[in-house]
This record gives C-alpha cells, sequence and structure tokens, in this order.
C-alpha cells in the first residue's frame, strides 16, 4: 500500500496539521430569552440550563458570558399575553421592555454585538410572524410593522437586526427604513432560509409564541426545498442584507454548504431550541456524551460553511474552552 491515508491521524500534533476546520467561542451568538418580571430568573422546562431572564440576570449573564469569551448575544421577548394584539403595537411601543433592556446591555457593555429578532409572533394575539385578517397572512401590510419594529430597535441601540418572519422583500423594506432614520450602520442578518419547521417547539414554549391557529407554512419553507433556499438567498443579497442565515442547523447542513458555495457573504446557522432539547435529553439519560457531542456537531455546522452559529451551548462550549477540553 503506498497511499495510506491513516499516517495523516496518527498524533494530535498530526492531526492538528491536517485539520480543516476551525471552531471557537468567536464563531458563536448566544440566544438569550427575557421578560419584563424584573427579578426573574426561570428555568425553561424543555431547554434546560436556559432561563427566561429579567434585566439584573440578562446583565449578570451577559457579563459572565462576556468573561468566557462569548462577545454576541441574540435577545428574544416574552411578553405578557395581555399586551399582545393584532398589529404587534407593543413591539414598537418605546417603552417596551425589551427596547428598554437593549438600551442598558449596550449601555453596560457596549463592546458587546446585540442582535434582536425581527417578527410579530411574541407581540402577536394570533400567534403569527405576520399580520393575520380572515385566516390569512398578509405580506406587505406586514411590511409597514416589521419595518417600525426595526428602527424601534435601531434606536434602541441594536447593532444587527434578525428578521425571522419570511415575508417577501423585508430585507429591503427595513433596509430603506433603517437608512431613512439615519442608521446605516445598523446589519441585518436575514433569516434567508427558515424552514417550517418541528423543531422550534421548545422556543415556543419559552416565549409562549406558538400560532393560535393554522401553521407557518405560507411562510416558512418546506423543507424538501434547496433549490428555493438559493432564490431566497439572491434576492437577500440584493435586498441589502449583510449575512444570510440558514434555521434549522442540523437537518439543513447541505443548504448551509449551498449557500455557502453560492454567496460571498458571510453564512450563519441557527442550532435551534429543538436541536439542543434532544441531545440534552439523551445526555441527561447518559446516552451521548454532552460535551463531545455539542463539540462535534458545531464543529460540523463550520464544516458545512456556517461563519457563525447561534447555539444555546455557546456558554457551555465557551467554558469546556476555558477548562482546555481537547475535543479532536
Ligand atoms: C420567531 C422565531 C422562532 C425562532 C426564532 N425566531 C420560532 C418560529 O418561527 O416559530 C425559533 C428558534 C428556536 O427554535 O431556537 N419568528
Amino acid at each position: 500500500m503506498i497511499e495510506r491515508p491513516r499516517r495523516n491521524r496518527k498524533s494530535p500534533a498530526v492531526r492538528a496539521w491536517a485539520r480543516e476546520t476551525s471552531l471557537g467561542v468567536e464563531h458563536l451568538i448566544s440566544p438569550l430569552f427575557v421578560t419584563d418580571k424584573a427579578s426573574l430568573k426561570e428555568e425553561i422546562p424543555s431547554l434546560p440550563g436556559r432561563f427566561r431572564l429579567g434585566l439584573d440576570d440578562l446583565l449578570r449573564q451577559t457579563e459572565a458570558s462576556m468573561e468566557l469569551g462569548i462577545r454576541s448575544f441574540v435577545l428574544f421577548p416574552a411578553v405578557d399575553e395581555a399586551l399582545k394584539d393584532k398589529t404587534a403595537t407593543y413591539s414598537h411601543d418605546r417603552d417596551n421592555f425589551y427596547l428598554r433592556y437593549i438600551r442598558a446591555v449596550k449601555e453596560r457593555f457596549p463592546e458587546c454585538v446585540l442582535m434582536s429578532d425581527v417578527a410579530m409572533d411574541p407581540y402577536s394575539s394570533d400567534g403569527h410572524d405576520g399580520y393575520v385578517e380572515d385566516g390569512k397572512i398578509l405580506n406587505d401590510p406586514t411590511l409597514e410593522i416589521l419595518a417600525e419594529m426595526s428602527v424601534a430597535q435601531a434606536k434602541a441601540g441594536i447593532d444587527v437586526i434578525g428578521p425571522s418572519d419570511m415575508m417577501d422583500g423585508r430585507v429591503e423594506k427595513i433596509r430603506t427604513a433603517l437608512d431613512r432614520e439615519g442608521h446605516s450602520e445598523v446589519s441585518i442578518m436575514s433569516y434567508t432560509a427558515k424552514y417550517a419547521s418541528a423543531f422550534y417547539g421548545p422556543f415556543r414554549e419559552a416565549l409562549d409564541s406558538a400560532p393560535k391557529g393554522g401553521d407557518k407554512k405560507t411562510y416558512q419553507m418546506d423543507p424538501a426545498n434547496r433549490a428555493e433556499a438559493l432564490r431566497e438567498a439572491a434576492l437577500d443579497e440584493a435586498e441589502g442584507a449583510d449575512i444570510l442565515m440558514v434555521k434549522p442547523a442540523l437537518s439543513y447542513m447541505d443548504v448551509i454548504a449551498a449557500l455557502a458555495e453560492n454567496t460571498a457573504l458571510p453564512v450563519a446557522a441557527y442550532n435551534v431550541s429543538g436541536e439542543y432539547a434532544m441531545l440534552k435529553a439523551a445526555a441527561e439519560r447518559g446516552w451521548l456524551n454532552e460535551d463531545a457531542a455539542v463539540c462535534e456537531m458545531l464543529l460540523s455546522l463550520r464544516r458545512a460553511g456556517a461563519k457563525v452559529i447561534l447555539t444555546y451551548w455557546a456558554e457551555h462550549f465557551a467554558q469546556l474552552m476555558k477548562d482546555g477540553y481537547v475535543y479532536h
């Protein structure tokens, strides 16, 4: 035998020469759930180790995460049912707690990168990402609301807007509104290929944001499709997105790879709540080694082409690295 691939795997040092992919804390964004209830720190049952945080705990968590080297966060609001309505009015109320928390985090930690969620569902009495009339999710009236929400977040000091709603034309609408209001420095990470997935369950429980009727299949993508993701990517690029995201991550690595090969923009992957929950559940039963599985999973997303990963394991991974954990 002339060719023996095993020679390039014979020791940790040789494996390090041959390694094609890297993974570090700098590649991770930590999603945090926030609530108006001032001093509440409440664990989310289907997301063990993740909490709904009031302002004090949010600031404590941000500080602790930054000490571990996590610099980027995305915030999701759990809104009181009484504040929800058909047009998501609360989403752009200047005094809403979400905007107040954004201001507070950026004031305390100006160096962190803070990303928002833009969609109607946390604020909508219908539990949909868009405006609902006669059971239909209307595209164009939703755009106005999303643009208003984005401008309110920009005014509060957000660094990156994350439209997760899947309405057509929203990136251009948001970009135009931001620029008109003098926020040309605010980035847009578009949820470019967001699929109608079964893996969002724990997230909807965390925010109590599940649709009250119907499903999200007329706006989120069909899990059967890949070419369509390239179409969405081309549109988002033309509309001024800065980063393209694929969501969920694990079942859609081919889509991550396809986007990474077809765009000059950075590609992000959202390792979603259901993906976290299933590995957590297996680990709790002792069926998988969580530390090793988490590292393999996140590394695989990088190998597929993700430059940046939104993951509920951000702090867990960062702690492993701090402890000198060796995963390959
Ligand atoms: C809302 C939104 C969802 C997620 C992020 N933004 C849920 C949904 O579309 O129903 C899911 C994230 C996760 O599951 O971790 N627009």
